[in-house]
């Protein structure tokens, strides 16, 4: 079975809460976990950036549900690509909650989401510096703050 990863972005319906975020990570974790999906959210309080790892039939399944999710919408794809192993294989599925309300200059992770809700596909490579940029923002104390 070919393992793919898959990454997009996509604007959440307004006024979605911190609980809203909670209960799509819950069932993201646990469904996740039994399925063999891996990877990585990112909310800055007005869109998402998900970065998913499966195995291919199990990744388009999936985004089949997620695309009918009316949490959000105006889902845009930036990445599909096979790949050979895990990037996010400790995590079935981090977060990053850049509306977190702590004392933190987020503004160069929010300006990086804004550059890839731009028009443009990424390269494996761009989309994994992105997302694994969030986990590691200038310190681990930093990025623990951003965490859910
Ligand atoms: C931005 C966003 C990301 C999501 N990511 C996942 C995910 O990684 N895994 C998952 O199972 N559901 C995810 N969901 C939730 C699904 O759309 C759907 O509500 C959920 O899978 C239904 O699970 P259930 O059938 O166990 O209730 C996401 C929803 C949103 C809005």
């Amino acid at each position: 079975m070919a393992l793919m990863t898959l990454a997009y972005v996509s604007e959440a319906r307004p006024g979605l809460s911190l609980r809203d975020l909670k209960q799509i990570l819950r069932r993201s974790r646990e469904n996740n976990y039994r399925r063999g999906v891996s990877g990585y959210l990112v909310f800055d309080g007005a869109y998402f950036a998900q970065i998913l790892e499966a195995e291919a039939d199990v990744l388009d399944g999936l985004m089949h549900v997620i695309e009918s999710d009316d949490r959000h919408h105006g889902l845009r794809l930036l990445l599909r690509a096979p790949i050979a192993e895990r990037h996010f294989a400790d995590s079935c599925m981090g977060c990053a909650n850049l509306a977190a309300p702590v004392q933190l200059d987020t503004s160069e992770l929010r300006g990086l989401i804004r550059d890839v809700t731009g028009s443009r596909q990424l390269g494996l490579s761009e989309a994994l510096e992105f997302f694994c940029l969030f986990g590691t923002f200038r310190t681990p104390q930093q990025a623990a703050l951003l965490t859910l």
